[in-house]
């Protein structure tokens, strides 16, 4: 059942490209995106004024990425919320606005507690969902099925991947609807994103890469990620896959806010892994991954093909294939998704089923 992989982690991430697939090129024809959402037709998706996403964990993360490309591509305001804040903070919430829930079960207890909740104000309801016929599908105004097919690992990762999918197109279609895409920029980005599959193989090729840095961090006791925009929502996301299957203390840090206390954490030999694909805020990062070196810091990089880096910056390097800057976070979490499980089985761990954590929470 796993497919000749020795565990379901690797199974699902090596299944990533087919997921993605799966998810997207249904949802394109000549260059347009089809989402066929019966009860958002495109008159209601263009009123559309605030988008609330609302989620828990790797979904959340999801979110926030989707918050970029939306606030990128369509000028809409989105907020995300984890969802056992939001149920309990009395949330403002517009005629209006759409709330969007993501769940790869379907089944976590405060995010259909969220749904419930905007239900119960009369607020659209949309729901991101890999499991068919789950409670979140079932009770939300409309779904936006994820096709990844069953995710068995506890730490999410190609459902991940198809959460962004998802986010992406709903992205576009959105640009589109608010007059903030041209044709050509459409249908640019709808190619991009056709082409997403075989940059995620791309990315998963250079499993040989990560495995040495793993082999580098699998004695660490804390590991730091960097990052700024979007790269910090990638660093939040692998900080969480990183210390729920290894078990080691890692924290993420929006890569300017060091300085405002973390960096005393930083002494000789702390791993810190940047993140930085975003042209216009690489020389920023690097400054900040300058700084911790300087105090010791055993600096990793993960960055594009493209980006220029000083031969003795970082003692290892991660490069990722190169696409349109918004796309990034789709193939630049495939390494730090197989750096997570490399240190995990290097350090022993139960990579599949860790500790403590089950793979769908529907308690609060
Ligand atoms: C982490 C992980 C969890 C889930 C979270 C939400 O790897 O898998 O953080 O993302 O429990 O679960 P779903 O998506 O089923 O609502």
């Amino acid at each position: 059942e796993k497919g000749g992989y020795p565990h379901f982690m690797l199974k699902e991430i090596h299944e990533e490209p087919d997921a993605v697939r799966r998810c997207i090129s249904p949802r394109i024809r000549d260059g347009k995106i089809e989402l066929n959402i019966p009860g958002l037709p495109n008159e209601t998706l263009a009123k559309t004024e605030r988008i609330h996403i609302v989620a828990c964990g790797t979904a959340m993360h999801a979110g926030l990425v989707g918050r970029y490309a939306i606030e990128a591509l369509a000028r809409v305001p989105v907020e995300v919320d984890i969802a056992s804040e939001f149920r309990y903070r009395n949330p403002v919430l517009g005629k209006n606005d759409l709330v969007v829930l993501i769940s790869q079960s379907g089944e976590t207890a405060d995010t259909l507690a969220a749904l419930r909740l905007a239900k119960g104000r009369g607020i659209r309801t949309l729901a991101i969902v890999n499991v068919p016929g789950s409670s979140i599908a079932r009770e939300a105004d409309d779904v936006l099925y994820t096709w990844a097919g069953p995710e068995i690992a506890v730490a999410s990762t190609k459902a991940y991947l198809v959460q962004l999918s998802v986010l992406y197109l709903l992205a576009v279609k959105l640009g589109s609807l608010h007059g903030e895409l041209s044709t050509e920029k459409e249908q640019q980005l709808c190619s991009d994103l056709l082409e997403m599959p075989a940059k995620i193989q791309e990315a998963i090729d250079g499993e040989p890469d990560v495995l040495a840095c793993a082999e580098e961090l699998k004695n660490a006791q804390h590991v730091f990620f960097i990052g700024r925009g979007v790269d910090y929502t990638l660093c939040m996301e692998s900080s969480l896959k990183l210390k729920e299957v290894s078990y080691i203390h890692c924290e993420a840090y929006a890569a300017g806010e060091l300085k405002h206390g973390t960096i005393s954490l930083i002494e000789n030999g702390t791993p810190v892994i940047a993140v930085a694909t975003q042209p216009s805020l690489y020389p920023k990062t690097v400054s900040n991954l300058e700084e911790v070196k300087a105090r010791g810091a055993d600096v990793m990089l993960v960055c594009d093909k493209d980006a220029k880096v000083e031969p003795d910056l970082t003692k290892n390097l991660l490069r990722v294939p190169n696409v349109d800057n918004i796309l990034a976070p789709m193939v630049t979490i495939v390494p730090l998704q197989l750096l997570a499980y490399h240190i995990a089985v290097l350090r022993g761990c139960d990579v599949d089923k860790p500790r403590n954590l089950a793979k769908s929470v529907t308690v609060e």
